[in-house]
């Protein structure tokens, strides 16, 4: 059934009559992963999978949500205190606070929600729902006067604070800022942001999810952090963005062979964001799929966020002529990217989905790529 329905349905029958429609979107990222939490630049767009909720403020000081998804309701209170114990209401909790921390207003009111953005594929859910209740509570209780920029930051500190990820700007960002048909090359240490138009003729991007869940909560995803802040602070600098690989090797025999690896990569991938721009800009598809390989070689020999599966899914692009492929996102599991030309489009996807069921035991989901709005008031 589609999403809108399911979801007023679900409100009519939990809550009575109507709310106010509003959405946000998970997110791609064409190239730039763990630069975002080093302030260097990243280049995701909003997409077509999304999260949607009908809102209306209760006249109470209680929050009643129900999750369509998962067929459970939670309620809680807007003091600190009130935390709710269940994880999926804690991404609701997280932003009533946030913006309550900031001296904006946040009144109870009951929720439906719904979504199709594949959990831990490495699309950013949660991201979506942040700044999907971020955009509605700034609408229905602050008359919108909390700025795009505050309501990115109102879901990270969400993640920070409520949900123990200490993540960069970038999916926030994407899910607030996303617009169609542009990918959005983001600099995470002045948000300055550029929209792209993207649509490379001749070529397709597309998704294969491992379907190995990843679940960045517990994951060695904050040690990565940890590693790079080391290294920052070693070097005398607030972040990586400002490192190159002299400074990186000047301090070498001074940190761990873990951390400098670490580094390394984030290095190099803060060069090669503006490297695939530039290709962008000049026309120049094979650069940017190089540079998408190199991507996903340092994110697995020296980030080491891959697992198997993902590399046997970059293999497979690799061996079938695909022009760049590379892990998504946090890594740890979740989904490659893959800069497709049409004339293999379908040869690509029968062949990886073929070979990846043989050796597992079980297809990859596939999904194509439209970038979309991100986080709106849903009109009619
Ligand atoms: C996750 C985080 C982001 C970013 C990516 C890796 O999606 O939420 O902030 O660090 O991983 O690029």
């Amino acid at each position: 059934m589609e999403l809108k329905k399911q979801i007023s349905e679900a409100f009519a029958s939990h809550f009575g009559g109507e709310g106010t429609f509003y959405t946000s979107a998970g997110r791609i990222n064409l190239i730039g992963e763990h630069t975002d939490y080093n302030g260097g630049f990243v280049f995701p767009g909003a997409i077509d999978k999304v999260i949607m909720a009908e809102i209306r403020p209760n006249d109470t000081d209680k929050v009643n949500l129900y999750s369509v998804d998962m067929n459970a309701s939670a309620s809680f209170g807007l003091n600190e205190a009130d935390a709710p114990a269940e994880q999926w209401a804690r991404y609701v909790f997280g932003v009533c606070r946030e913006i309550i921390k900031r001296g904006g207003t946040v009144k109870g009111f009951n929720a439906v929600f719904a979504g199709n953005v594949p959990l831990g594929a490495g699309l950013s859910s949660s991201a979506a729902l942040e700044s999907c209740f971020a955009f509605a509570l700034n609408d229905l209780f602050n008359g919108n006067s909390i700025d795009k920029f505050e309501l990115a930051k109102i879901g990270q500190s969400t993640e920070h604070n409520y949900c123990g990820v200490n993540c960069g700007i970038m999916d926030q960002f994407a899910s607030v800022f996303g617009k169609k048909d542009c990918l959005i090359r983001l600099d995470c240490r002045s948000l300055e942001y550029e929209y792209f138009p993207f649509k490379i003729d001749g070529y397709k991007l597309v998704l294969v999810d491992s379907v190995v869940k990843h679940e960045l909560v517990d994951s060695p995803y904050n040690k990565r952090r940890e590693s790079c802040e080391r290294v920052a602070k070693r070097l005398g600098i607030e972040t990586l963005r400002d490192a190159d690989m002299e400074m990186l090797d000047a301090v070498k025999s001074d940190i761990s062979a873990e951390d400098y690896m670490r580094a390394k990569f984030v290095i190099g991938e803060k060069e090669r964001v503006l490297g695939v721009c530039d290709a962008l800009n000049r026309g120049d598809i094979a650069t940017v799929g190089r540079l998408m390989y190199e991507t996903h070689e340092g994110l697995s020999k020296d980030y080491e966020v891959s697992c198997e599966e993902l590399d046997f899914l970059n293999d497979v692009a690799k061996e079938c002529g695909v022009t760049g492929s590379r892990i998504m996102g946090g890594g740890f599991g979740g989904c490659t990217i893959n800069l497709v030309p049409d004339a293999i489009h379908d040869s690509f996807i029968a062949t990886v989905t073929e070979k990846f069921n043989e050796r597992y035991g079980h297809a990859p989901k596939i999904y194509d790529v439209i970038i979309s709005d991100g986080a709106r008031r849903l009109e009619e």
